[in-house]
């Protein structure tokens, strides 16, 4: 554990175990991509640390990034899900012809990057690639696989490095399992 840092909960995967794969995924993306300018598609919320840390690895290793925000939700209670994802982009250039990186913190069900990717796949980009920080992939319910994944976990519900429980914890400068006591109790 790294020694001079704070940790509300014990950490999964430390600050600096998540720098170090940030910059080898970029190198797998420009090694897999090549370096012609990319857009990226960002899922908000959970994905706004990663997609900061992770364009500016791109940056640094060739690649320029144009960046848009899609804010996606899937309806349900709980667990529950009813197959449906509500979509709001904010802003948006058209990503026809172009070279879209579509970028989430977790992919769990696959729900959410499926329809997300069939709703970019309609406008006729050049091509779209999936990156997640976090693969679950015991918890699939639809196909759907990632282009490149940081790190698969076990079925843990994970929080930190911008992944939340009820809007807490984004924060966290790395990614921990959400310990019992921590649920549901307010804290
Ligand atoms: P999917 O549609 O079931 O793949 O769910 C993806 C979304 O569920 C992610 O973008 C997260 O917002 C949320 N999610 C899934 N697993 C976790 C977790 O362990 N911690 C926090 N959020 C999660
Ligand atoms: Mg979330």
């Amino acid at each position: 554990m790294e020694a001079d840092l704070h940790y509300q909960f014990p950490p999964l995967i430390e600050p600096s175990e998540l720098a170090k794969r940030v910059k080898a995924l970029a190198g797998e993306i420009v090694a897999a991509l090549g370096t012609e300018p990319i857009i990226v598609v960002a899922l908000l919320k959970g994905a706004f640390v990663f997609t900061a840390d992770l364009v500016r690895a791109l940056s640094q290793q060739g690649i320029s990034s144009e960046i848009e925000f899609l804010i996606a939700s899937s309806y349900g209670a709980g667990t529950y899900s009813t197959g449906q994802v509500t979509m709001h982009w904010l802003g948006k250039s058209s990503l026809a012809g172009r070279r879209v990186l579509l970028i989430d913190d977790i992919l769990d069900t696959g729900l959410t990057l499926s329809k997300v990717k069939e709703q970019i796949l309609k406008e006729n980009p050049a091509s779209c690639h999936v990156v997640v920080l976090l693969d679950k992939p015991s918890r699939r319910n639809v196909q759907m696989t990632a282009d490149f994944v940081g790190f698969p976990i076990d079925d843990h519900f994970v929080v930190g490095y911008g992944l939340d429980y009820a809007e807490q914890h984004r924060d966290l400068p790395y990614v921990a399992i959400l310990p019992p006591e921590a649920r549901s109790s307010g804290s």
